[in-house]
């Protein structure tokens, strides 16, 4: 497997464009399976998981038309298949958005149990609750979950966690489904406005995504011929600017939406980091001291949980004691070991990690144990002395597009080997 070799103390300075929301493309190109019909996706990331996710949708039936990098059509018409329950299932979280849309689509799916990053257990008994809170029967066999109902039919379902994925997949599932679907307690992340406007613009009529309470009036068809464009990822966005803030660089991080973005800014000036937003672009810089600051990952729009590890990179550099409270996922704290290889002094007590800053990191071998916690090893090379080697290389391509070349185009000194070479 490929590794990266990083040559720190560099800082970052320049422009980098943000690309297409991974958790948004992982939601809408399942979504399509809902349509008989022909639609256009743009601004999809050139990342693993969509390319795993596109052979998952062409083994059932679908086709892809590659319009340019970025830009697929879709095309549904010929799917025929509900039995998703290949290996490749259990390479992605996403993959359960694919139970959503067969059983919105054929009223049954077989699909194997989704697989992810690790960061504790990652149950999906909301999901299935909201299936069956919608008429559908579901049987957990040999690993393989299989959803049927002789028809959906509109429910109020109250999700007793706020999840990302359950709320979307009871959107998938609820689009076509008999009368008024509600979700209360929904997930507010922008990807859920985005997935929802991508179903409304085929003719679903979801409203009040990016609230708590999610109303869907079922309809009977939705209609081809769609083209919609897929938002920034927030996350991308955000661990391009908290690299720039770690590495006292300077970089403009466009084709973002400032909005979005707003927690994670909010505790950069906190942390005397400055920040000019722009319509659609951020710049960030350092100029003074890093000051100390406290982080608790919460919902949207909350911290974002999946900018906590590269957060701790930061704070690594700020003056004083920081601690992260993460109240998302009860085990995600497993990289700062990596980062300790590094010279950095933390200790994790249960939820939290304390963080002593100041420490000067040197390089060493790490591992990305997953995909945010190698985007944090990355970080933790670009700022520390002498030479960090980042192996698993393939968990970061799978959320992060063209990394490397996005890092080296601010200054990095990044460079991917494989092992033959290595060696
Ligand atoms: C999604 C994102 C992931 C992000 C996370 C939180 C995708 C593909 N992944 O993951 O990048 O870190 O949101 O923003 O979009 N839970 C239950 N039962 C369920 C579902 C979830 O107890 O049925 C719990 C989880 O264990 C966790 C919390 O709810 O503690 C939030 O999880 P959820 O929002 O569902 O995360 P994912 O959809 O897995």
């Amino acid at each position: 497997m490929d590794k990266l070799l990083i040559r720190g103390q560099k800082r970052l300075k320049g422009e980098v464009v943000i690309s297409g929301a991974k958790n948004a493309a992982l939601g809408i190109l399942p979504a399509a399976l809902l349509l008989s019909d022909v639609c256009t996706v743009e601004n999809i990331p050139n990342i693993l998981d969509i390319a795993i996710l596109r052979r998952i949708m062409e083994s059932l039936g679908a086709k892809f038309i590659d319009i340019d990098d970025y830009t697929l059509r879709v095309d549904a018409t010929n799917v025929s298949s509900y039995v998703a329950t290949g290996e490749d299932m259990h390479r992605f979280r996403g993959s359960y958005y694919l139970m959503g849309a067969l059983l919105g689509r054929f009223k049954k799916a077989v699909v194997t149990f989704p697989g992810g990053c690790n960061f504790g257990s990652r149950p999906i008994d909301q999901h299935i609750k909201g299936f069956e809170a919608l008429g559908a029967k579901v049987e957990i066999q040999h690993g393989h979950i299989k959803l049927s109902a002789n028809k959906l039919t509109g429910a109020n379902i109250y999700l007793d966690v706020v999840s990302v994925g359950a709320t979307v997949n009871i959107m998938l599932a609820a689009v076509k489904a008999e009368g008024v679907t509600t979700i209360e307690n929904a997930a507010k992340e922008p990807h859920i406005v985005d997935i929802a406007n991508f179903l409304n613009a085929m003719g679903a009529d979801i409203k009040g995504a990016g609230t708590d309470i999610i109303r869907i009036r079922g309809v009977k068809e939705l209609k081809g011929n769609v083209v919609h464009s897929i938002i920034p990822d927030m996350i991308e966005a955000g661990t391009y600017m908290i690299a720039a803030a770690a590495t006292r660089g300077d970089v403009l991080v466009k084709n973002v939406i400032p909005k979005h973005m707003e927690s994670l800014s909010a505790k950069l000036v906190e942390m005397n980091v400055k920040i000019q937003e722009y319509d659609d672009s951020i710049r960030v810089w350092v100029k003074d001291r890093l000051s100390r600051a406290n982080i608790k990952t919460l919902p949207y729009p909350g911290f974002p949980t999946d900018l906590q590890p590269p957060a701790a990179v930061l704070l690594l550099q700020a003056e004083g004691i920081s601690t992260i409270t993460e109240s998302i996922f009860d085990n995600r704290f497993q990289y700062i070991d990596e980062l300790k290889r590094m010279g950095a002094k933390a200790r994790v007590e249960g939820r939290m990690a304390v963080i002593e800053g100041g420490s000067k990191l040197t390089g060493a071998p790490v591992k990305a144990l997953d995909l945010r916690a190698g985007a944090a090893c990355v970080l933790a090379g670009c700022v520390a002395e002498g030479v960090t080697e980042v192996s698993n290389v393939s968990y970061i391509d799978r959320g992060y597009e063209r990394m490397v070349e996005k890092l080296n185009s601010l200054g990095a000194d990044i460079r991917r080997v494989s092992d033959s070479d290595s060696a």
